[in-house]
């Protein structure tokens, strides 16, 4: 078995059976053992309560998707749109990242270097919106970037967008992504695959980066 088969495969084991002992320890929280037929009443009348607890705690909303009312679309605040999207409404994909200049901005502005305080770095416009170059103010605050993390996949061809473009290159994201920095692996290579086999999808079908994610994922080669 090749080490990410096996990485992937004890990965999988030791979530789902995190996932079940951590799911045993509330039941045992919320229900104690079924008593035995002879035992005595306190025994239960006390899991009797704890049956009520559970149900008045699942008729008080938990479990429901937080922040969304039964039948309410998305909170649209949460994804930058003020109206809910129409029945077809689809997100139109992301242009390839490019180094042309903007026709309807200064060529001057974009190509000017500039700087940010506390790095010795310099790029312009035309560097920062290059996605298929990530750049970095400040590499000493993490490992090297990896070619896949720093320029995206190859395969893509001119569609490649380093994971950094959006991710950042210390992986901590931005608000309209995801921070990825920290997670455990076995879930970080389930997200890929779900995000690839199209198994998990943006809330609003209008979000277009959710869709390059995908793109980037589908594109995604098994590492040996
Ligand atoms: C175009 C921007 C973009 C790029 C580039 C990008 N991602 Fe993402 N990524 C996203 C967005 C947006 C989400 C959250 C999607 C959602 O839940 O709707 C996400 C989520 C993720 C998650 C799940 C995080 C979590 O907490 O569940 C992982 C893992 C991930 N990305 C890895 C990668 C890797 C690896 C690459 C490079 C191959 C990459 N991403 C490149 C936009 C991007």
């Amino acid at each position: 078995m090749a080490r990410s088969q096996r990485v992937r495969a004890v990965g999988r084991e030791g979530n789902i059976l995190a996932s079940r002992s951590s799911f045993a320890l509330q039941c045992e929280m919320v229900l104690p053992p079924l008593p035995s037929r002879n035992s005595d009443q306190p025994a239960r009348r006390s899991r009797r309560l704890s049956v009520a607890v559970l149900l008045i705690a699942l008729g008080s909303g938990w479990g429901e998707t937080p922040g969304r009312a039964a039948g309410e679309p998305e909170p649209l605040w949460a994804y930058g749109f003020s109206t809910p999207p129409a029945p077809g409404d689809k997100a139109v994909p992301q242009s390839p990242p490019s180094r042309a200049l903007r026709p309807n901005e200064d060529p001057v502005e974009q190509t000017r270097l500039r700087r940010v305080a506390g790095s010795s770095a310099m790029y312009s416009w035309v560097d920062i919106r290059d996605l298929g170059n990530v750049i970095d103010w400040f590499p000493g605050d993490h490992p090297p970037m990896p070619q896949i993390i720093a320029h995206g996949s190859p395969s893509l061809g001119n569609a490649a967008r380093g994971c950094a473009s959006c991710h950042l290159p210390t992986g901590k994201g931005r608000p309209e992504n995801a921070s990825v920095a920290g997670l455990p692996v076995a879930y970080f290579i389930r997200q890929m695959e779900d995000f690839r086999d199209g198994l998990r999808v943006s809330s609003d079908p209008r979000k277009p980066n959710t869709p390059t994610m995908m793109l980037l994922a589908k594109a995604m080669t098994a590492a040996g």
